[in-house]
C-alpha cells in the first residue's frame, strides 16, 4: 500500500452518512434518540424488554422464567416450550403470508422453484413424517450436506420441528472433514444429494459421504439422497434412500410439539484455536429470539420485500438470515445455489434484477471480487429495487464500502455493516439503517440489548481509539450454551481470558462517537474469504502427510479475500522439496478439510522459528509472510499493528 492509498482510506474513514430521510421516515427504528432510547430500556429491564420480543412469537407453553444466569452459563426463557419450525411456518398459514413466497429459488444451471409459505409447510411436514418413520426422535442429531437447493432450508426446518438437532456441514468441506463431525456429533442419519453445481461442474456431495461412511467409526445408519445433479451414485440398499421416494411419498400432515426452550435446535463446527473444530450448540428458544429480533431490526423487514442473504447454510449466516430468520418474520427468501460468476461476473446482478431483491447481503471478499470484475457488471442490470445493503463476515475495508454504496446501492441505499459470530447467533453490533448514521468500515454500535465494550485485558473499559478486546459483558438469548461434548473447553474458550466477559477472539477499538471498529482476530484463527479456520487446523492436516515433519501456517493480508493462508513446512530427512512436492501437499490439505483451506502458498524451511518452550513464533512467521506480497488493503497500517500488540498480549499468557 503506498502513502497515497493510506491517506485516502483515512480520510474516507472519517466520513459520516446518515440514513436517507426517505429510508428513515418509513423504518421501524427511525431516528438515533429512537435507538438510543431503546437501548436505555434494554439496558434498565433486559429481561422485560427480552421478553416483550419473545412474545410476538407463537409458545406452547409460558416461561417461569425470563433469564437463569451464572456465567458462563445462561438459559433463557426457562419452563417454556416452542417449537421453531411452527414460529417459522405454520404462524404464517392463517393470514394473507399463506399464499406468500417463501422460498425463490434458482439453480446455478438456471432452474427456478417457487415455494409459498403453504406449499413449504406441506414440504417441511413430509420431511418430518419421512424422518419420523426412519427412526429420528427428538435429541437426535441428524447431518445435513446438501447444496444450496429448497431441500437443505426443508432438511432443516423438518429436524427444528422432531426437535432432531441438525448439524449442517458446508458442501464445500471434504469426505474427512465431514466425518469428524458426524462422529463428534454422533449423527444417525446424514441428508444429503447425489451432487450440486458449482461453476459448471458437479460437487460430489453422495460420493464424499460414501467415503466418510467407509470410515469404521461413523455409525450411521440412513442417508437420505435428494436427486439435483442427475449423475450416477453408488448405492447401499436398506441405509441409501432416496428423498423423492421417502419425503414424497410421506404424509403432508405433520402436528408439531413444543421443546423446552433450551432444547438443542442445532450445533454447527467452527474453528478454534485447536486442531479440532468445535460444535458450536445452540439452543430452540433463545436461539429463535435472537434471529427473529435481529433480521426484523437489522434488515427493517417490511412485507413486501425480497431479501436475498448469499450465504451457504453451511455457515451461521445462512442459519441464522437464510432460513430462521427471515422465516420467523414471514419474509420471501431469495436462494442462489451457485458461484457468483457462473456463467458471467453478472449473474449476482441478474438475480438480483429478475426476482426484484429490495434488500441484498454480502460478504467483503464478494464485493471486492465485484470490484475487481469491474463497473460494468452491474450496470447493465436494474437494481433500483434495492433498498438496503448489508455486509457480514469480516472487517470490510472502506474502499469496498464506498464501491457497494455508489455501484451496487446507487448513492441511496444504507449499508449495515453487521458483526457476529457462529457462537453469538446473532447480529450484535450493527447499525439500525433508519436510524444510525453509518461510517464506512465501521459495524456501528451494539444492538439494543447488547452489552458488547472494548476492554483492557483486566476488564476495564478502554479509552476513545485505544486498541483492545471486544467483549459482551450480559448474556444475550442466542448465544451459543457450550461447546458440544466440552463443556470445560466452552468456559476456558470464552469465558477465561477477559473477568466476568463473554470475549470470542477479535480486536477492536471504539471511538469518540462510541463507534466500534473490529480490526480482527487476536488468536490463531484465520478469516480467508470471510470462513473461519485455525492455523492449527491446517498445520495438523500438513503433518498428517507422511512426507511432513512440521509445519507453521499463519495469515497473511490480502487484497481480495481478507486474509490468505501461507504454509511453512519442514520435510522429513531424505525429502527433498520441490514445486511437485508442495503441489500434492497443498491438495493434501484440501482432502483433509476442503479447498477453502488450500494454502495459497507453500515454503520450505529448514527449521521453523520456536520459543525456548518450544512454540512456534508465528508473529514473526506473519512478518516474514507478509514481506513477501504487497500489503493488503483491508485494514489500515496502524489498525494492524494495533492488532499485532493485541495478539502478542493475548497470547503472552497462554
Ligand atoms: C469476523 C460469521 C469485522 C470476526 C457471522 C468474528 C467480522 C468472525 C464481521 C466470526 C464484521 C464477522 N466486521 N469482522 N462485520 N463479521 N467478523 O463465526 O473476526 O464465521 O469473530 O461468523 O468473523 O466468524 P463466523
Amino acid at each position: 500500500m503506498s502513502a497515497g492509498d493510506k491517506i485516502t482510506s483515512v480520510l474516507v474513514e472519517s466520513r459520516v452518512f446518515p440514513p436517507p430521510p426517505a429510508f428513515a421516515a418509513q423504518a421501524r427504528v427511525g431516528s438515533l434518540a429512537a435507538y438510543e432510547a431503546l437501548c436505555a430500556r434494554a439496558a434498565a429491564e433486559p429481561e422485560r424488554f427480552w421478553a416483550e420480543i419473545a412474545s410476538e412469537l407463537a409458545w406452547s407453553q409460558p416461561w417461569r422464567e425470563v433469564l437463569d444466569w451464572e456465567l458462563p452459563d445462561a438459559r433463557w426463557f426457562v419452563g417454556a416450550r416452542t417449537n421453531v419450525s411452527v414460529n417459522c411456518l405454520d404462524r404464517h398459514l392463517d393470514g394473507p403470508r399463506r399464499n406468500k413466497a417463501a422460498l425463490l429459488f434458482e439453480g446455478e444451471p438456471g432452474d427456478t422453484r417457487v415455494l409459498t409459505y403453504h406449499q413449504l409447510h406441506r414440504e417441511v411436514c413430509k420431511a418430518a413424517n419421512a424422518l419420523d418413520a426412519l427412526g429420528i426422535r427428538a435429541g437426535d442429531f441428524v447431518a445435513i450436506y446438501l447444496p444450496m437447493i429448497p431441500e437443505a432450508v426443508i432438511a432443516m426446518l423438518a429436524c427444528a420441528r422432531l426437535g432432531a438437532p441438525h448439524t449442517v456441514v458446508f458442501g464445500g468441506f471434504s469426505a474427512e472433514a465431514l466425518a469428524d463431525r458426524i462422529k463428534d456429533s454422533r449423527a444417525r442419519l446424514v441428508i444429503t444429494a447425489d451432487g450440486g453445481w458449482r461453476r459448471g461442474q458437479i460437487v460430489p456431495l453422495k460420493d464424499n459421504v460414501d467415503k466418510a461412511l467407509d470410515d469404521p467409526e461413523v455409525d450411521v445408519d440412513h442417508v437420505v439422497v435428494v436427486r439435483r445433479a442427475g449423475g450416477e451414485s453408488s448405492w447401499k440398499p436398506g441405509r441409501d434412500h432416496w428423498w423423492h421416494e421417502t419425503v414424497d411419498r410421506a404424509s403432508p400432515r405433520h402436528q408439531a410439539v413444543g421443546h423446552d426452550a433450551e432444547h438443542p435446535l442445532f450445533s454447527l463446527y467452527t474453528s478454534g484455536t485447536t486442531g479440532k473444530p468445535k460444535g458450536i450448540l445452540h439452543t430452540t428458544g433463545g436461539y429463535q429470539v435472537g434471529a427473529y429480533y435481529t433480521t426484523r431490526m437489522v434488515f427493517d423487514l417490511r412485507d413486501d420485500d425480497v431479501f436475498w442473504c448469499t450465504a451457504d447454510v453451511g455457515w451461521v449466516t445462512g442459519h441464522s438470515y437464510v432460513v430462521y430468520g427471515p422465516l420467523m418474520n414471514g419474509a420471501t427468501v431469495v436462494m442462489y445455489e451457485g458461484a457468483p460468476n457462473q456463467p458471467g461476473p453478472d449473474r449476482f446482478w441478474d438475480i438480483c434484477a429478475r426476482w426484484g431483491v429490495t434488500v441484498f447481503y454480502t460478504a467483503p471478499t464478494a464485493i471486492r471480487a465485484f470490484m475487481r470484475w469491474g463497473d460494468e457488471h452491474p450496470a447493465r442490470h436494474d437494481l433500483s429495487a434495492l433498498r438496503l445493503l448489508g455486509s457480514v463476515g469480516e472487517p470490510i475495508n472502506p474502499e469496498a464500502w464506498m464501491w457497494y454504496r455508489r455501484v451496487i446501492g446507487g448513492d441511496r441505499c444504507p449499508i449495515v455493516d453487521t458483526w457476529w459470530q457462529t457462537e453469538t447467533g446473532s447480529i450484535m453490533i450493527s447499525p439500525l439503517p433508519g436510524a444510525t448514521p453509518t461510517k464506512p468500515g465501521s459495524a456501528t454500535r451494539p444492538l439494543p440489548g447488547i452489552a458488547a465494550d472494548v476492554v483492557r485485558r483486566d476488564g476495564t473499559p478502554c479509552g476513545p481509539n485505544e486498541g483492545g478486546f471486544l467483549v459482551i459483558r450480559r448474556p444475550w438469548p442466542s448465544m451459543l450454551r457450550t461447546i458440544w461434548g466440552d463443556h470445560e473447553r466452552f468456559t476456558r474458550t470464552y469465558f477465561g481470558d477477559i473477568p466476568g466477559c463473554y470475549f470470542a477472539g477479535d480486536g477492536a477499538r471504539k471511538d469518540a462517537d462510541g463507534y466500534i471498529w473490529v480490526m480482527g482476530r487476536v488468536d490463531d484463527v484465520i478469516n480467508v474469504a470471510g470462513h473461519r479456520l485455525s492455523t492449527m487446523e491446517v498445520e495438523s492436516a500438513l503433518v498428517s502427510h507422511p512426507k511432513v515433519a512440521e509445519a507453521a501456517v499463519v495469515g497473511r493480508p490480502d487484497e481480495l479475500k481478507g486474509q490468505a493462508i501461507v504454509a511453512f513446512v519442514t520435510p522429513k530427512g531424505g525429502i527433498q522439496p520441490d514445486d511437485a512436492l508442495a503441489a500434492e501437499l497443498r491438495q493434501h490439505v484440501v482432502e483433509q478439510i476442503g479447498a477453502l483451506a488450500r494454502p495459497e502458498e507453500l515454503r520450505f524451511a529448514d527449521a521453523l522459528p520456536k520459543t525456548r518452550s518450544g512454540k512456534i513464533m508465528r508473529r514473526l512467521l506473519r512478518e516474514v509472510a507478509s514481506g513477501s506480497t504487497a500489503r493488503g488493503d483491508t485494514t489500515t497500517l496502524e489498525d494492524n499493528a494495533v492488532l499485532e500488540r493485541l495478539a502478542a498480549s493475548y497470547q503472552q499468557e497462554d
